[in-house]
């Protein structure tokens, strides 16, 4: 069994995992496609990547695999929360030898409800993290959030180490990104004070007057968290999301590009550029 400080299946070989939550309470900015696709690329970098699909809309667990799994995270929750700690193995599914994930399902949404009346509530994702020794075997552990704050939310931000905010350019841009901002910090000051903002990645970027407005308060609003890549309006985002088109396939594409410029901006400002 490993153990902390074995970690030569890492490929840094001496830090444990980073893991950092893809989170906006907006829906439809590009929470997924961010995770998979930076997920994606991270792992054709070199690193080895864990996704975590943390919404009850599974669309990264229907990209991945498009079938139905009967062990995801929402039954190791429901495990979790009434004492057993034994999951099963197979909870981590392989994409490719080094992009491994986590499914989800419907059921999540009704996990929530069951969080609320749990003891330690907010430490149920931390605790299963731990359990299945998640940061001793991955450089890299992305998590994909639902469109919401709430209990599931709190559970992602105190098991992480940072989150990334995708923000789409649009006039509803800024919408819940303050009261996002506000979660942080409550979490920040109760529940893990290490939390980091990683950066605002804006995204379906386009040479429109709306998306240079939006740039421009962005950098206004938020000088030191918007990330300098961000990442083009392309229809191929779209259609690969659509048909489920292999990640492989979309290497070549301009979206592959934009998101491996993004994978390369978050290893370098680790240190592992
Ligand atoms: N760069 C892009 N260019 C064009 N379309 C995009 C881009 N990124 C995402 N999309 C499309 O926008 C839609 C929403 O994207 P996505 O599902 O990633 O957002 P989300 O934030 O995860 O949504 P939700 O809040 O529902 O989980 C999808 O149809 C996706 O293909
Ligand atoms: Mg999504």
């Amino acid at each position: 069994m490993k153990n902390n400080h074995d970690l030569t299946s890492c490929h840094a070989g001496k830090k444990l995992a980073k893991v950092i939550a893809i989170t906006n309470q907006k829906g439809g900015v590009g929470k997924t496609t961010t995770t998979m696709n930076l997920g994606y690329s991270l792992s054709q970098q070199g690193f080895k990547v864990l996704l975590i699909d943390f919404d009850p809309q599974h669309n990264l667990t229907n990209y991945l695999e498009g079938e139905a799994h009967s062990f995801t995270i929402s039954e190791a929750i429901a495990e979790e929360i009434s004492g057993e700690t034994e999951y099963v193995s197979s909870l981590i599914q392989k994409y490719t030898e080094s992009l491994h994930y986590i499914p989800t399902n419907l059921s999540l949404s009704a996990i929530e409800l069951k969080l609320v009346m749990t003891n330690a509530r907010e430490y149920i994702l931390t605790d299963i993290l731990t359990n299945l020794k998640i940061r001793d075997q991955y450089d890299y552990v992305l998590i994909d959030c639902m469109p919401a704050l709430n209990m599931l939310l709190i559970n992602v931000i105190t098991a992480v180490d940072s989150i990334i905010v995708p923000v789409e350019a649009s006039y509803g841009a800024f919408e819940g990104l303050e009261q996002l901002f506000e979660y942080v910090k409550m979490v920040q000051k109760r529940l893990n004070r290490d939390l980091k903002i990683e950066g605002i990645v804006y995204t379906k970027v386009n040479n429109t007057k709306i998306s240079k407005e939006v740039r421009e308060k962005l950098q206004d609003i938020y000088p030191n968290l918007l990330l300098s890549i961000e990442i083009k309006e392309l229809t191929e985002a779209r259609k690969s999301y659509a048909e489920r088109i292999p990640l492989e396939e979309m290497k070549k594409s301009r979206l592959a590009m934009d998101y491996s410029n993004l994978a390369t901006e978050i290893a370098v400002k680790r240190g592992q550029g």
